[in-house]
């Protein structure tokens, strides 16, 4: 069902692969809420992906750009304000990527190359995209900027790798930032911590099926869906939430607040009697 919340709202929509993909799910519905926004990838990305398909659905078209590049990020950000005939209300942030989780290095044995990539790409990022939109005053009063985020910023998850490093830093920039474009120009910043979601970036996650799973019984109303995601950060963009700043939003079914359900418990007992803790790291 649609409302019309983004009716008149422009935006930029960073990190639809596939329809999988979280940004795929909010550029539908951004599209369905009356927004016009442009969509962007790196160029292997865009190749590679299926960008150009949603492009058409949304009549809209795809600039690539790699968000670790400023110049990239200028030209993108220009480039949307002359295409979409305005500036700009909202930006998602939909990027994740570790070279050391792609290359399977362990976390105690990380190549600081591939860590300062993690950190540029999936987090620094987000300070660039800021930084330039900030200087082009690209973005109108009122408007609404997001990334997603994981709660591995906050407790320690199997697997999520220099992943978790990057996203402490996601959510740290949100605030930082935040404070600087909400008192000048009212410009609002936040983080949406979400589920795991079955996604590309997702599946690269060591024994991603069992993190799923795990959090599917740990949360009281389940994990949220690449849908639901898409719903939340509607609303964070519409004019309903013009307040709320500088916070790291968590869209998990209940899963952050929990510590052990019956669920979990249940299939713990089923699997672990009698069998000693294995204090093996991988
Ligand atoms: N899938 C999950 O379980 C989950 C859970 C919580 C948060 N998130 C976060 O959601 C976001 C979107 O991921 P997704 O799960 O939809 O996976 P996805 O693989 O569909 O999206 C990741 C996107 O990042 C893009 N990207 C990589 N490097 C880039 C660069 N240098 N410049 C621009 N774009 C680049 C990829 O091309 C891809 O489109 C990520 O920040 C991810 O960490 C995912």
């Amino acid at each position: 069902m649609a409302y019309n919340l983004l009716m008149g709202k422009r935006g930029i929509i960073f990190g639809a692969l596939n329809e999988n993909s979280i940004a795929w799910k909010v550029a539908e519905r951004a599209h369905e809420e009356g927004a016009i926004f442009t969509l962007t990838n790196v160029p292997i990305a865009i190749r590679m992906g299926d960008t150009q398909i949603l492009a058409d659905k949304c009549n809209t078209v795809v600039i690539p750009a790699d968000a670790s590049n400023v110049e990239d990020l200028e030209a993108l950000v220009v480039q949307s304000m002359e295409i979409l005939g305005g500036k700009i209300d909202f930006i998602l942030h939909s990027i994740g990527m570790s070279p050391n989780v792609r290359k399977g290095r362990h976390y105690s044995d990380l190549d600081y190359d591939f860590l300062a990539k993690t950190l540029d790409v999936s987090a620094i990022s987000f300070h660039k995209v800021l930084q330039v939109a900030r200087k082009l005053d690209a973005i109108n009063e009122w408007g609404s900027v997001l990334a997603l985020s994981y709660v591995a910023a906050q407790r320690t998850f199997y697997g999520y790798n220099d992943m978790a490093d990057a996203k402490s830093l996601l959510e740290s920039i949100a605030r930082s930032f935040g404070y600087i474009y909400g008192s000048e120009r009212k410009v609002r910043i936040n983080t949406i911590s979400q589920s795991p979601t079955p996604t590309t970036a997702g599946n690269g996650i060591k024994m991603f099926g069992n993190l799923l799973d795990f959090s599917e019984r740990m949360s009281p109303l389940g994990n949220a869906t690449a849908d639901e995601c898409a719903d939340y950060c509607i609303m964070m963009f519409s004019d309903f939430t013009k307040k709320v700043t500088m916070q790291n939003l968590f869209h998990d079914g209940g899963f952050s607040s929990m510590g052990m359900s019956f669920s979990a418990m249940e299939q713990y007992n089923r699997g672990c009697e009698d069998e000693e803790p294995d204090h093996k790291f991988d």
